[in-house]
């Protein structure tokens, strides 16, 4: 049993694990550049995935599995998502009894609605601010246990750099933002949930606060990233101040229809193209052919087809930023749309119990590869946060595998033992972590939008060898590690040479299968950046 955790990342991934990690016995530290009402996950508008079957559509979780591995184009570890799929009703029956304020039916049971990708109600959501309403009840959890001493909470640090000695973590060195004072704090475990590395790109619908700084100090260390090329574009965003807004799914699954304009006339490409599942086809597909309308036409949401009471009922939070940042009133006229960087399937690789390759060091939540594959299900990624989150809790825990002797089998960090927490003894920072130069990278990094324009271009919804080698070039020379990382991004997309899920390559066109559905590995070892394929897991 490992006593002392710290968490870096108090998203939903990070007070998910915190939550669990306290269960399990564990004192945690919870660490975060930024408040948690700031983070990413406050964001999420449409909702949470659970096979609840509350709308008599013979629902169930192997159903889920089915529609999560098939979205994912058969990428991403079966296991892991048998977990995360049949884990899911019990999750948002727990979300309840902490007072999320889930929309209700009649008969007092969830209400569910329509997502792309699955043909059944399958998504519990507060309105379209479900990520704001879970983010509160998960918040004052993790309160109750600071206040029994269990967590103890240090935002306003930044992370720098992870203390390792031989192949064991066994803590890491912050920076206290306010005093700018440098601490080593030490631990059984370290749980990184710091959420998709947005920052690298340009124009997300991600948040600003994510920058993709720890993943990128993380693969500086050595430690392996798995499909760094499966970046999803959400289909519907809209551009406002340098940023894309998300125009939630749900708005499609409520009954909105995407149009473009054709001799004057509007064309519903998506319902005359995929009779079926029309506008809720998975979004790689959907952002693919608005991709492919642009070339002719400007592209429009048509949002007024959708009852008034439907809009003020379950819709609100997307009309009400329409309505801030965009001036449209949804209910009177179309909004239009764009495909935008929304999630990163991709990141570090973990196995299913969320462990890195490097012994007690776990990571959750969007920062890591795991359930989604090629593309992720609409709706999966709040699952996957709080699902993954609890996982790497447990495991970091109770894992054996760590090197005791790394810490000296000594716990000298956590959350009850006050000032005493915090080394600031230099010499004990491992050897590969005294050249991090992490932290002089982010406060330049403001100023490097050319690294977010390259990566954009290279990696856009369709891709090509010439493009992508144009992006490498571009990037040549360049050493700092949020370079090497969007290097490896696209150095994984090079050598997959196959369109799978949102990886879609106009040169290989075709799935193959044979050669490609694999997981994507990149490691960065002596100076070089090295790519390689894995099997997936077998059931
Ligand atoms: O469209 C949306 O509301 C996005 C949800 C998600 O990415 O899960």
């Amino acid at each position: 049993m490992k006593n002392e955790i710290i968490i870096i990342g108090a998203g939903l991934a990070g007070l998910s694990a915190s939550l669990s990690a306290v269960q399990s016995g564990a004192s945690v530290t919870l660490v975060s550049s930024h408040p948690s009402e700031r983070a990413q996950s406050v964001m999420a508008e449409g909702g949470i995935n659970a096979a609840l079957n509350t709308k008599g559509e013979d629902d169930t979780p192997e159903e889920h599995y089915q529609d999560t591995l098939k979205a994912g184009c058969y990428l991403a570890d079966p296991n892991a998502v048998r977990g995360l799929t049949s884990e899911a009703p019990s999750i948002v029956k727990w979300l309840l009894e902490l007072g999320v304020q889930f929309n209700m039916q009649k008969d007092g049971r969830i209400d569910l609605r329509n997502f792309g990708g699955q043909k059944k109600k399958r998504t519990a959501f507060a309105q379209s601010d479900s990520g704001k309403q879970i983010m509160t009840a998960l918040i004052d959890a993790v309160r109750k246990q600071e206040s029994l001493g269990k967590i103890k909470r240090l935002p306003h640090h930044r992370f720098r750099t992870l203390l390792i000695s031989g192949d064991t973590c066994y803590g890491c060195v912050l920076e206290d933002t306010y005093s700018g004072e440098i601490l080593e704090i030490k631990a059984d475990a370290v749980i990184v949930a710091t959420g998709g590395m947005h920052g690298l790109f340009a124009n997300t619908t991600g948040s600003l606060i994510n920058t993709g700084a720890v993943a990128a100090e993380l693969f500086r260390l050595g430690i392996p990233m798995a499909n760094l090329e499966m970046i999803q574009y959400h289909p519907t965003t809209a551009k406002s101040n340098g940023k894309r807004i998300l125009i939630t799914e749900a708005a499609r699954g409520e009954g909105a229809s995407l149009f473009s304009i054709h001799d004057k006339e509007k064309c519903y490409f998506m319902k005359e193209k995929y009779p079926e599942l029309g506008d809720l086809m998975p979004r790689d597909i959907t952002a693919r052919e608005i991709y492919s309308e642009m070339k002719t036409s400007d592209v429009f949401l048509d949002m007024t087809i959708i009852p008034e009471k439907t809009v003020s009922e379950k819709l609100s939070g997307i009309a009400a930023d329409c309505q801030l940042y965009l001036h449209k009133d949804i209910c009177k006229e179309p909004v239009q749309v764009a495909p935008g960087i929304h999630y990163f399937m991709g990141g570090i690789k973990v196995d299913v119990c969320h462990r890195t390759a490097i012994k007690s060091l776990y990571a959750a939540g969007e920062c890591c590869a795991q359930y989604h594959g090629a593309n992720r299900l609409g709706g999966n990624s709040l699952l996957g946060a709080i699902y993954g989150g609890r996982v790497a809790g447990k495991h970091a825990c109770i894992d054996e595998t760590a090197a005791d002797g790394a810490s000296g089998g000594k716990t000298v960090a956590g959350a009850n033992e006050g000032k005493n927490v915090f080394g600031r003894n230099k010499d004990r920072i491992a050897e590969s972590s005294k050249t991090s130069n992490t932290a002089d990278i982010i406060s330049s990094r403001e100023a490097d939008e050319k690294l977010g324009e390259i990566l954009a271009e290279a990696l856009g919804v369709i891709r090509n060898e010439e493009t992508m080698e144009k992006g490498l070039h571009e990037l040549e020379g360049r050493k700092d590690s949020f370079s090497l990382l969007g290097k490896a991004c696209i150095m994984s997309a090079i050598a997959r040479k196959e369109s799978r899920g949102a990886h879609y390559r106009e040169d290989y066109p075709e799935t193959n299968d044979k050669d490609f559905r694999k997981i994507t590995v990149a490691v960065f070892k002596d100076g070089e950046i090295k790519i390689t394929f894995e099997e997936i897991p077998a059931i």
